[in-house]
């Protein structure tokens, strides 16, 4: 039996996928339930979506720590006492340390807006914009201790068009990111993620 998995969301912005997941839960599109937001930054207009949607939220200011390593006992910290059963990188703009990712190893997934390997790291929609690529698209996985680089859950492609700039394809991945995440939060919560070294293989939905 599927129970309902406590999810932490990490994010440093915006926190458009944020609200992609809020609004997910608000249609019971997965068996999971939102406990916390977490970020890094405290101008984040994300805080607001919390607020919102009422769902609890914290504060780890990365400007008040004296290096990362503190910053990063501190979120450890906070994300243990939540207890969660996965933890999502929406939009969360720092590397997460080896402690967190070997302490949540198989329960950590990120969002990148573009087809992994192609492209990691920031600005990713201006690397494929400079590169001169013809399809880009989002990427969900589950992090490891390598940038960018762990075991892939899904990828969704976006065509590139003549004119494109990168505010306009980093609108066009978005809409993709925003059906992609909840999915994937999806797949994770009815237990049907497995992961097999860099493989991750779906499995079939009982009814
Ligand atoms: C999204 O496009 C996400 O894929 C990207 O930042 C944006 C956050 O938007 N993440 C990364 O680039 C991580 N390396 P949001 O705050 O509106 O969800």
């Amino acid at each position: 039996m599927v129970t309902i998995k406590r999810i932490i969301v990490l994010g440093s912005g915006r926190g458009s996928n944020f609200q992609a997941l809020i609004d997910a839960e608000r249609k019971n599109l997965f068996p999971g339930r939102i406990i916390t937001f977490i970020t890094d930054n405290p101008n984040a207009h994300a805080i607001e979506r919390a607020r919102k949607g009422e769902i609890p939220f914290f504060i780890i200011d990365f400007s008040l720590f004296h290096n990362k390593n503190q910053y990063e006992e501190k979120l450890l910290e906070t994300m243990l006492s939540c207890a969660p059963d996965l933890i999502v990188l929406a939009g969360y703009m720092r590397i997460v340390g080896e402690k967190i990712v070997k302490q949540f190893k198989n329960h950590l997934i990120n969002i990148h807006p573009a087809l992994l390997p192609s492209f990691p790291g920031l600005n990713a929609q201006l690397q494929a914009i400079e590169y001169g690529v013809r399809i880009t698209g989002c990427t969900i996985h589950f992090v490891t201790e390598e940038m960018d680089a762990g075991p892939i859950i899904l990828q969704k492609e976006v065509y590139v068009d003549e004119n494109e700039n990168v505010e306009s394809l980093a609108e066009k991945i978005l809409a993709f990111e925003h059906k992609c995440l909840p999915y994937a939060v999806k797949l994770f919560c009815e237990d049907r993620l497995i992961i097999n070294d860099r493989h991750v293989k779906i499995l079939p939905r009982v009814s």
